[in-house]
Order: structure tokens, then C-alpha cells, then sequence
């Protein structure tokens, strides 16, 4: 069916689609950030790559600007109370890490101890087409399987509203 509004009409299909969620981490001097994304996707298979998107409005986006390396880490369903801490909470306002358990992983980037499936890219390139969100391609150098997961999806997060609007 063709709708008359495109933009109501891809939010529909998007939200359709129902994306698997992340939390991707960063830090530079020292700070650590990080927000939860729904914009991911392996973008390469020959050399591997995967592209992030980050609103410019996040603290994550000053961060990763400066940054060498981001940490992609996929969300369980059981993992609703951090996806909701990520997405809400801003660090222009709190630490987001403070008590969490965490690490630094390659890089010095934050590791989330409970999402243990994930990987850090390298920064390879920041592409900004002039939108709310820009592109992060990243090179992935460390990857941690740790079995099977049923994905956080963007129909479990209704109840989270973003610490920054895009
Ligand atoms: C379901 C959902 C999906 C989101 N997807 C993205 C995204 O793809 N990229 C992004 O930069 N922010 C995304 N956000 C918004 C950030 O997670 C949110 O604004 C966060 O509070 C920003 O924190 P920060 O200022 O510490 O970076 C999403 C939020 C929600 C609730």
C-alpha cells in the first residue's frame, strides 16, 4: 500500500522490521561513554567492517569524535534495565558507569561485564551526510562470543524515552 507521507510510512516499516538494540561504549582521556543505538549494521564482509550512527545531540557522539575505539555490545532481553539506563540517562547530566561493573577493553574502551557478547572496532572513518545522526565505520579488532541470545528489540524499549531527543 503506498502511503502519502513517506516519513510516517518508513517509521511504520522500521518499526516492522524491529531492529536488534546495542550499547555502544567509547572513552577518551580518561571519560567514558556511552548510549544505546538501534542505527548497526555490518556494513562489509571482505574486509569486515560495521557501521554505528550517532545523533549528534549525545554526549557519545563528542566522545567518539575524539576517540580511537567504539564497543559494540548486543542486548539480551533480560538486559531491558541497562538498555533503558543507557538510553535515558545522558552523560552531559551523570556517569552512566558508575556502578556498573566494567573494564577497559582494546583501546581503553569500556567492556559492560553483563553483555558479554560484543566487539571493539578501530575507528576507520566518520561520515556526516548532514543528518541528526552520523556514521561511524569501525573496524572490528576484538570479538566476544558468548552463546546464544534472544536480542533486545526496539518493540521491548516503549517504555524508554532518549536522554537526548534526536
Ligand atoms: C530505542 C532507542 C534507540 C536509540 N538509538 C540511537 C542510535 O541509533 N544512535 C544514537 O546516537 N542514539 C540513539 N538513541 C538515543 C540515546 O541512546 C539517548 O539519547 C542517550 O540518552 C544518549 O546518551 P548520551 O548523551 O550519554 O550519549 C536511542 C534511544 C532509544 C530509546
Amino acid at each position: 500500500m503506498a502511503s502519502t507521507d513517506p516519513a510516517a510510512a518508513l517509521a511504520e516499516l522500521t518499526a516492522r522490521a524491529d531492529s536488534a538494540l546495542t550499547i555502544v561504549t567509547t572513552a577518551h582521556d580518561g571519560e567514558p561513554s556511552g548510549c544505546l543505538v538501534g542505527f548497526h549494521s555490518q556494513c562489509s564482509i571482505e574486509p569486515w567492517r560495521y557501521a554505528v550512527w550517532l545523533s549528534t545531540a549525545n554526549h557519545t557522539y563528542r566522545v567518539a569524535r575524539l576517540a580511537d575505539h567504539l564497543a559494540v555490545h548486543f542486548v539480551a532481553a533480560g538486559d531491558h534495565d541497562l538498555a533503558a539506563h543507557f538510553g535515558s540517562a545522558t552523560g552531559d547530566e551523570v556517569d552512566k558507569f558508575a556502578g556498573l561493573a566494567w573494564g577497559p577493553g582494546a583501546g581503553g574502551v569500556p567492556l559492560l561485564k553483563r553483555l558479554p557478547n560484543r566487539f571493539v572496532g578501530r575507528k576507520l572513518e566518520v561520515l556526516d551526510t548532514g543528518g541528526d545522526h552520523v556514521c561511524v565505520v569501525l573496524d572490528p579488532v576484538t570479538v566476544d562470543v558468548a552463546g546464544t541470545f534472544t536480542p533486545l528489540r526496539l518493540s521491548g524499549v516503549d517504555d524508554v524515552v532518549p536522554g537526548h531527543p534526536a
